[in-house]
C-alpha cells in the first residue's frame, strides 16, 4: 500500500515566507490594527465570497475547523488549523510552505484564481490563524495525511452505520442521497450521478460502481479525477467508515 499523498506541490512562489512577511509588515502598527485584522480574518475564514468565482460554494470553514470544538461530529477533510501557521510541513509532508498550502485550497477547491498573500483579506486571514497558535489546544506539529495512491475494494460494510457516517462526512456538501437541492450546488447527486456513468445499467459491475465511490472519496479532485471535491485521508475517514458509506450508497444486494 502506498502511503505518500502523491500530491506534490513545488513551492511556486519566490520566498515561501511571503505570506507571513506581508502580514507582519501590514500589521506592524498598533495592536488595535492587529485585533481588528484578526476579527476580519475570522470572518474571511467563514466567507465563501473570499473567492470571487461564481462557481465557488466553499468557505475555508466548509472543510476546516479553526479550533477543535467547532462543527462537532462532522468529518471534515481538512485539518484543524489552530497552530497551522507554525507547522513545518503541510498536506502530509508534500507541501513545505504555509502559503502554498492555503494557495492550493484557494485555487483548486475555491477556484479563486491565483492566490494573493498580500491581499487585505489574506493578511487578515493570516493574522487570525496565527493568533490561534497560542491556544493550549493548538497543534503546531505536522498533521499526518495519508492519501493512498491506489485503493482496494471496500470490505464488508454496515449500511445503517454508513448512513450516519455519510450524513457527517458527505451530507454537508452532497445533501441526502438523491437530494435535488444540495448544500453545495455543484456537488453531485449521490448515488444517481455515479450510477448514470458507472452503473450496472451501463454494463459495469456493482464492484466497479462501489470502487468509484472509494476512489473519488480518497482522491477528490486529484490523481486522475477532475472537479473540486477534497480528498479524505485514511486518518480523517478510516477504511471501515468508507466501507460503511459504500454499503449505504451501493449495497451489493438490493
Ligand atoms: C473543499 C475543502 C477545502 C477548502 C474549501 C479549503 N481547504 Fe484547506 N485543505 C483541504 C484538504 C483536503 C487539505 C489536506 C489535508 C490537510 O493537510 O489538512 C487541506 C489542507 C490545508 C492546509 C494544510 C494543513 C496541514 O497542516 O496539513 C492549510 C493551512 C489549509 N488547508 C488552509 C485552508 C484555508 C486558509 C482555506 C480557505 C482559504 C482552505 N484551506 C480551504 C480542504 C479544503
Ligand atoms: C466539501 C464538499 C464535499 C464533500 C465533503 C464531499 N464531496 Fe463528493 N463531491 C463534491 C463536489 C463539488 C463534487 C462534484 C465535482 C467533482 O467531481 O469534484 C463531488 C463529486 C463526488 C462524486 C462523483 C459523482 C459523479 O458525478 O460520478 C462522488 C462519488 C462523491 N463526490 C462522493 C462523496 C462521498 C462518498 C463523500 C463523503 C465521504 C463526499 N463525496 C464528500 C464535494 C464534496
Amino acid at each position: 500500500m502506498a502511503s505518500s499523498t502523491g500530491i506534490r506541490v513545488a513551492s511556486k512562489r519566490a520566498g515561501a515566507m511571503a505570506f507571513a512577511i506581508a502580514a507582519s509588515a501590514a500589521l506592524s502598527g498598533s495592536c488595535v490594527d492587529r485585533v481588528s485584522a484578526e476579527r476580519q480574518g475570522a470572518e474571511v475564514f467563514a466567507d465563501r465570497a473570499y473567492s470571487s468565482s461564481r462557481f465557488n460554494g466553499y468557505a475555508c470553514a466548509t472543510c476546516h475547523r479553526a479550533t477543535p470544538s467547532e462543527q462537532p461530529g462532522r468529518v471534515l477533510p481538512g485539518a484543524m488549523l489552530a497552530g497551522s501557521t507554525r507547522r513545518s510541513t503541510f498536506w502530509g509532508g508534500s507541501v513545505v510552505a504555509f502559503e502554498d498550502a492555503v494557495a492550493l485550497c484557494f485555487e483548486k477547491f475555491m477556484r479563486g484564481g491565483r492566490f494573493d498573500p498580500t491581499d487585505d483579506r489574506s493578511i487578515a486571514l493570516y493574522a487570525y490563524l496565527d493568533s490561534l497558535a497560542s491556544r493550549p489546544d493548538a497543534v503546531t506539529t505536522p498533521i499526518p495525511v495519508t492519501i493512498p495512491l491506489t485503493t482496494s475494494p471496500p470490505g464488508p460494510g454496515d449500511a445503517t452505520r454508513g448512513q450516519r457516517v455519510y450524513d457527517n462526512a458527505c451530507g454537508y456538501c452532497h445533501g441526502a442521497p438523491r437530494a435535488a437541492q444540495r448544500p453545495i450546488p455543484s456537488a453531485s447527486t449521490l448515488p444517481d450521478d455515479t450510477e448514470r456513468e458507472h452503473g450496472v445499467a451501463q454494463g459495469y459491475s456493482i464492484e466497479t460502481l462501489r470502487q468509484v465511490f472509494v476512489e473519488k472519496t480518497r482522491h477528490g479532485a486529484f490523481l486522475g479525477f477532475a472537479g473540486f471535491m477534497p480528498p479524505f485521508s485514511t486518518e480523517t475517514l478510516p477504511d471501515q467508515d468508507l466501507a460503511d458509506i459504500v454499503a449505504y450508497l451501493a449495497p451489493t444486494l438490493r
